[in-house]
């Protein structure tokens, strides 16, 4: 992944809300993000990885445009966040985290589909990811999705103790958009 780079080694899985938890805040909304939601976006990243992006990721990832999303509850809490960086007709998905309390929820996928919403309306036709071997849950997640693991960059990810962890790239090809200029 270019800079940022993301951070990866996502801890144990929180146990899952069960269903009358996931509705206690409602229905979530979405946004992009903000320099003021960042408080609430680091409160996350801190505990979802070992090696969180630092708040000026987070800045560098805003000042050069890159997309945004936040979903939020009724309540406006913050639930989930993603960040991809745009380059041509590609998207390179930087960071995808839902809070601990609220993963097994379905809103990793909802990133994912806001995220494939916005890459159809661009023409754009190509979805890269880098996740780290070890992130089973993750890798299962982009598997249904339709990612196919095409490379694999050694060390690229730093681990415990001083190790480091090689990143498995992961690519999704998107369909033309409509009226696009695929072949028929
Ligand atoms: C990986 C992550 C984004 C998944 O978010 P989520 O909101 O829990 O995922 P969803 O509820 O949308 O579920 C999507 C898929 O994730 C997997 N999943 C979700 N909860 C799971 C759990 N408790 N155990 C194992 N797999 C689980 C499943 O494959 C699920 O699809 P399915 O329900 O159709 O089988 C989230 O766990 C997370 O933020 N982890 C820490 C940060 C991270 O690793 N980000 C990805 C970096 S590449």
């Amino acid at each position: 992944m270019r800079a940022p780079v993301r951070p990866e080694g996502a801890r144990q899985a929180a146990p899952r809300a069960d269903a009358a938890g996931a509705r206690q805040g409602g229905p979530p909304g979405a946004r992009p993000m903000t320099v003021q939601d960042l408080d609430a976006v680091l409160a996350i990243e801190i505990r979802a990885y070992d090696f969180p992006w630092t708040r000026g990721n987070f800045i560098d990832s805003l000042a050069a445009g890159y997309w945004t999303v936040l979903r939020l509850d009724a309540a406006g809490q913050l639930l989930a966040y993603a960040v991809a960086m745009p380059a041509l007709d590609e998207m390179h998905l930087l960071n995808l985290t839902v809070a601990p309390a609220h993963e097994g929820q379905g809103h990793a996928r909802a990133l994912l589909d806001a995220l494939q919403a916005h890459c159809r309306a661009q023409g754009i036709v190509t979805l890269w990811l880098e996740v780290r071997p070890s992130n089973e849950r993750a890798r299962r997640l982009y598997a249904r999705r339709g990612f196919r693991a095409v490379g694999l960059r050694r060390g690229y990810y730093p681990a415990p103790q001083g190790r480091r962890e090689d990143a498995i790239v992961m690519s999704l090809a998107l369909p033309a958009p409509e009226g696009g200029h695929a072949l028929d």
